[in-house]
């Protein structure tokens, strides 16, 4: 074996038989997530509204190992259908990953927000999660068995690193995160999401308005606690990994935060 293999085949393969959806999956977190489950043997369904992009990435992980499903998480019916995908080609769904998430333009100002773009965020990012949940507890409850996690942000801990609607919706996820996990934990289902600090992905960029990745690393680690280490898109995944695997049995109703302790700290850190 080469020593790169070492890298990327892991010794032990996590969420070996496991099948998994990813809503989000073309991109960013989401796409590095469907890579990592895959080399932990899993099957993932990549569930979202970049079509082409999403074809790709299926191309990328190998069609005996992924599929593309087109679904806009605010739309029931797609998330219904994507689900049903899951159990039609793979039959079963173990692992429900609701990590789809939009931002409004940066407004600071409550007096410039749009009620059109409030509504948008909370559309995709709760509504969408909310059916993400529904339809995964319709498959995992009779089944007895699953795990839903979902993607918030530091957002979810600290205020004034985002917009109003951001940080709204992201508080969100965790109310549905920790009312879910006490009603799926009689049909053994366990319900968690994380909080990430920032990652260079499209989303990240656009919302600090830079296009290359050094650029967007280098101010986000400027604010950051931890020194010496830049967040990456494959750190949130293997924080989602342990969420998904059996490591984490008995963790459920939880918010894993991937800051480096940044929402801890007591700092003036804003960026709205
Ligand atoms: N990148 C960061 O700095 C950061 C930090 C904290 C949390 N997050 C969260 O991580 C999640 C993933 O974002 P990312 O950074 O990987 O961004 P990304 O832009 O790389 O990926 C987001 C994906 O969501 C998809 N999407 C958007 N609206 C959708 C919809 N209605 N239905 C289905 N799919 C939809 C996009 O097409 C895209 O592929 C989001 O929920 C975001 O809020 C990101």
């Amino acid at each position: 074996m080469a020593s790169t293999d070492l890298l990327t085949t892991p010794t032990t393969r996590r969420l070996e038989g496991k099948v998994a959806l990813i809503t989000g999956g073309s991109s960013g977190i989401g796409e590095c997530s469907a890579r990592i489950f895959v080399q932990h043997g899993a099957k993932v369904v990549i569930a979202d509204i970049q079509d082409e992009l999403g074809h790709t990435v299926v191309e990328a992980l190998g069609k005996s190992n992924s599929i593309y499903v087109h679904c806009d998480v605010t739309n029931e019916d797609h998330v219904k259908d994507a689900v049903d995908k899951a159990i039609s080609t793979y039959g079963k769904l173990d692992i429900m990953f609701n990590n789809a998430g939009v931002i409004d333009p940066g407004k600071p100002r409550i007096l410039d927000n749009l009620k059109s773009d409030f509504e948008r965020v909370f559309a995709v990012n709760v509504t969408g999660v909310f059916l993400g949940m529904k339809h995964a507890a319709r498959v995992m409850v009779p089944a007895r068995s699953g795990c839903i996690l979902s993607t918030s942000s530091l957002c979810s801990g600290r205020a004034g690193a985002a917009s109003h609607a951001y940080t709204a919706s992201k508080h969100a996820i965790l109310g549905l995160t920790k009312n879910l996990a006490v009603e799926l934990g009689q049909f053994g289902i366990r319900v968690n999401c994380f909080s990430p600090y920032g990652v260079a992905t499209p989303f990240g960029k656009t919302c600090l308005g830079v296009d290359n990745d050094e650029e967007f690393e280098n101010f986000l680690n400027s604010f950051a606690n931890l020194k010496g280490v830049t967040l990456r898109t494959e750190d949130v995944a293997n924080a989602a990994l342990y969420l998904a695997g059996e490591e984490a049995k008995y963790v459920s109703g939880q918010n894993l935060f991937i800051d480096g302790a940044l929402g801890n700290v007591c700092s003036p850190f804003k960026m709205v």
